[in-house]
């Protein structure tokens, strides 16, 4: 089985990459693959809302010119998915955001390609807005028919500093550990 984490900072190996890597600790001690995808120097831009998804019915969005399908792909071949973002003005990364409506359209216009996956929302913060960021990760998860099993969330601002917050990274290996332990059950 395999866990797909999607990292939407433009910074490499920050706050919420870590968070997302204390997951991983976990569901790596229960035998489960791991990947992490970061887009950081990935080019990445929203719906073009040209409905042509929903005409070729391919599993693929149509507009070809970035890092999209392969995020899509990456999706449909793991079992969990973990959607991680910095909090920017209260919110989602622009990539993150990207992210959720190319892969959320191309799903609806396929039946639902994420369908009974278990999906996972991490946010890196420095103050505020941090659950109003999950709450935005959800929803992916929540359209697209896919089981959250739960969310985490640290705070810090320099690269490192959410190594500090004792409860966002143990909320984090709780995580992990309840995502692993739920992939499990649904596979037997
Ligand atoms: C453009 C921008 C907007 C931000 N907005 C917020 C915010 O609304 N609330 C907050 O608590 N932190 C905010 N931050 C701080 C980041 O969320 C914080 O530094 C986080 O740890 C970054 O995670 P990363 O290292 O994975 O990029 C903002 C940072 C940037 C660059």
């Amino acid at each position: 089985m395999k866990v797909v984490a999607f990292n939407g900072s433009p910074r490499k190996d920050g706050n919420t990459a870590i968070l997302i890597n204390y997951v991983f600790r976990e569901l790596e001690k229960e035998g489960l693959e791991t990947e992490l995808v970061q887009f950081s120097g990935k080019k990445i831009h929203g719906c073009r809302a040209c409905y042509k998804c929903f005409e070729n019915k391919d599993r693929r969005c149509s507009v070809k010119d970035d890092f999209a399908n392969e995020c899509i792909e990456k999706m449909i071949d793991a079992d969990g998915i973990i959607l991680g973002s910095p909090v920017y003005f209260a919110d989602v990364t622009a990539e993150m955001k990207a992210l959720i409506d190319r892969a959320g359209f191309v799903s609806l216009a396929n039946n639902g390609l994420y369908k009974n996956k278990v999906g996972a929302s991490v946010a890196a913060l420095r103050r505020t807005g941090g659950i109003h960021t999950l709450d935005s990760l959800n929803h992916f998860f929540l359209a697209g028919q896919i089981i959250i099993v739960g969310r985490g969330i640290g705070i810090g601002r320099n690269i490192g500093e959410v190594e500090k917050d004792e409860e966002g990274i143990q909320m984090v290996k709780t995580l992990g550990q309840r995502m692993a332990w739920l992939l499990k059950k649904l596979s037997g």
